[in-house]
């Protein structure tokens, strides 16, 4: 039997777009186009139509009255670690302490313990704790997500970890991706011979991976203490030989190239961008790939802002993701993204809420089924409390403002 719902009353149906738009870039990013006092019709977990309330049509489906509330299209967090073992508060009170992450890294912490706690976790309580991970981000609006491996780096533990993923999407309504990210940090043993490593990843976790079809898109945190950028390129050319495009951590901390050979290798997105040169985002005017910022990692590392700002002044697209890690993000919560994007990277609550919506999705090239309220793509949606205007979403950074969230058409 057909199901459809009718959302009707709906005070600000945002982010409305005709199909066919992959992302917004530049001044773009400005508009964030909405219809007032409107309704919604989704069926069979599709969105049908929608229009203002004076063409509202009958139905016999379900009907929700959302009177003084605003729908949105769900977020898309295209940049996440969120399967790992543990928390890494004592790292938290280091730092604090006056140790950098850097630092932290260099004694076998960081990565690497949360990679000697994830090789000792059973499967099935990653996948409990993910889980429960999961749905709390889901509570927050996120109907499409990005997840990582990364903290496995060895071949029994990342495929691990890429198993977990796989199974988390069967087990919610939300989108899921997944990413190999073998080349996150060298183990201790391959210290001293990082070549060996690096024919681990290419010569036997990959071909792996790919067999049993674990991955969509493949990762490497090209930074000057954990990946050259020969090594990256070596790595992104190995995935793109088993169909995986990259998304790579890179310019975190130092400007060493990894953004002009991300491009090269046809990498869908760059992420962090804390430290860019005006060459390396002139490097991606011309090309497709989208420079996703995560400033909730920076306001944790209290480090530097990306310069989101000249970014989109120069013309480029910005896409905005949590980064949900145990090291530098301990927090999936987009809304509180949205907000740092706003105080911290200037950005407009318009051109955020497009960053975290349409251009989430460009990143996770599902930009013709997420990311925005069009005819016929996936019905995910949520439900504000009552607001009294956009920008209020983050301003009020401390509220949870999302009172219902609806995937493929389910509540
Ligand atoms: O995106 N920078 C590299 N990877 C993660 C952090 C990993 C960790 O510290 O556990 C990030 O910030
Ligand atoms: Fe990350």
């Amino acid at each position: 039997m057909d199901k459809s719902m009718l959302l009707r009353n709906i005070s600000k149906l945002v982010q409305v777009r005709e199909p066919g738009l992959k992302c917004v870039k530049g001044t773009e990013m400005r508009e964030l186009p909405c219809i007032d006092n409107a309704w919604l019709l989704l069926e069979d977990g599709r969105i049908k139509d929608f229009g203002p309330m004076a063409t509202c049509p009958e139905t016999t489906g379900e009907i929700l009255d959302v009177t003084g509330r605003m729908v949105f299209p769900c977020w898309v967090d295209s940049h996440t670690h969120l399967v790992f073992a543990g928390s890494r508060e004592t790292e938290f009170a280091d730092r604090i302490g006056g140790l950098t992450y850097e630092e932290i890294a260099a004694k076998g912490g960081g990565i690497l313990n949360s990679a000697r706690r994830l090789q000792e976790t059973q499967e099935e309580v990653l996948l409990e704790n993910a889980y429960a991970r999961l749905l709390e981000v889901r509570d927050f609006g996120t109907g499409a997500i990005e997840i990582k491996s990364g903290y496995g780096l060895t071949v029994e533990s990342e495929l691990k970890m890429l198993r977990v993923i796989r199974q988390l999407d069967r087990m919610t309504d939300m989108t899921i991706k997944a990413t190999f990210l073998g080349a996150h940090a060298f183990p201790v043993i391959y210290r001293e011979n990082r070549e060996a490593y690096l024919h681990q990843i290419i010569h036997e976790m990959l071909p792996r991976i790919a067999a049993e079809g674990l991955a969509d898109y493949i990762d490497v945190f090209c930074e000057k203490k954990f990946f050259q950028v020969d090594e990256a390129i070596r790595i992104m050319e190995a995935g793109l030989q088993y169909g995986l495009k990259a998304k790579i951590h890179t310019n975190q901390f130092y400007s060493i190239g990894g953004i002009q050979a991300a491009i090269r290798c046809g990498a869908v997105s760059v992420d962090h961008l804390e430290i860019v040169t005006e060459a390396d985002m002139a490097a991606l005017l011309h090309s497709d790939t989208i420079p996703t910022l995560l400033p909730s990692a920076p306001f944790f590392l209290n480090d530097h802002y990306p310069p989101a700002r000249r970014m989109m002044d120069m013309g480029l697209p910005v896409a905005l993701a949590t980064d949900y890690n145990p090291g530098t993000t301990p927090s999936g919560r987009m809304s509180f993204v949205l907000s740092l994007a706003c105080i911290k990277l200037k950005m407009t609550p318009e051109e955020a809420i497009n960053a975290a919506t349409i251009n989430g999705a460009y990143a996770l090239e599902l930009s013709d089924q997420l990311g925005s309220i069009t005819r016929g793509k996936i019905a995910n949606v949520f439900i504000t409390k009552p607001i009294p205007s956009i920008a209020y979403l983050p301003y009020a950074f401390g509220s949870d403002l999302v009172e219902k969230v609806i995937l493929r058409g389910n509540c």
